[in-house]
């Protein structure tokens, strides 16, 4: 693996590293997301974990304590900057994992990140290849109900009941969030689309957890505060299977689709 060096792509984080910093303070995080990912999250000390679109570094600490050894990835240099104070970290623009070897890994996990990341289905090939038989794969994202571009809370005026819109729900598409004085933006799939492309990469699903609104992150808007029955994050944990020979000959490379 290499040290971070010169990113050659542009950086679409630039702008947001300085929202994320103050974003992963916030209490919603630490009480919503944090818990989510330790709940499906299953690491053994002396394991080898990626963590992907690893921000600040602040999870691969608290996963670091457990006896495991994280490396970081993430496209952002500030960002990366804070985090390799905190353990080993790779500048790089995922889903392109070429500079970490087959089956190096015990596995990886991202949080809050794959709805960032351009190509799904390749970054479940490239983890699927980096990671050997047996590793693990766990992601939390924002459920993809809260994804789908035209998505959004309804109220009905009759009687006040909260309703959801699912919007373009079935098609991948990208959405758009404030952030600060920025905008972030969603890359949108299907549930369908990434168990499929998971499982075509040869990750066998182990665990799925939809949480609703939290009651901190309700607390800042009246609308979301109704919102504890409709899906807000999911979790999703998978184990890697033996790679087949057709699996190994067919295993995507950044770009090749
Ligand atoms: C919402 S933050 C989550 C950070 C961290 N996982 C956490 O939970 O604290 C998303 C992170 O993904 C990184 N990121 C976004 N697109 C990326 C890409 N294509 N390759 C690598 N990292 C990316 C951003 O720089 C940012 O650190």
């Amino acid at each position: 693996m290499r040290t971070p060096g010169r990113l050659e792509q542009t950086d679409d984080w630039d702008e947001l590293a300085a929202w994320w910093l103050v974003e992963v303070d916030d209490p919603a995080y630490r009480e919503e997301v944090v818990p989510l990912f330790l709940e499906v999250f299953r690491p053994r000390s002396g394991q080898v974990l990626l963590d992907l679109g690893c921000g600040d570094g602040r999870i691969g600490e608290r996963v670091a304590a457990q006896g495991v050894r994280v490396v970081g990835v993430d496209i952002n240099v500030e960002l990366v900057r804070v985090a390799s104070g905190r353990h080993p970290v790779l500048l790089k623009r995922l889903p392109d994992l070429a500079c970490v070897r087959d089956a190096a890994v015990d596995g990886a996990y991202a949080v809050l990140a794959l709805e960032h990341i351009d190509d799904s289905a390749c970054f479940f090939a490239e983890t699927a290849r980096v990671t050997r038989a047996g590793g693990s794969l766990t992601i939390v994202i924002n459920h993809p109900v809260y994804t789908a571009p035209r998505s959004g809370p309804v109220i009905d005026q009759t009687d006040g009941e909260l309703l959801w819109r699912f919007g373009r729900y079935l098609s991948p598409g990208k959405s758009y969030e404030p952030a600060g004085d920025q905008t972030i933006e969603f890359r949108h799939r299907p549930i369908g689309t990434l168990l499929t492309q998971a499982a075509a990469a040869g990750w066998s699903i182990e665990a799925a957890v939809e949480q609703g609104m939290g009651s901190r992150a309700a607390s800042r808007d009246p609308i979301l505060a109704k919102h504890r029955d409709i899906p807000h994050l999911m979790a999703l944990r998978w184990r890697r299977s033996s790679p087949s020979a057709e699996t190994r000959s067919v295993t995507r490379r950044p770009g090749s689709s």
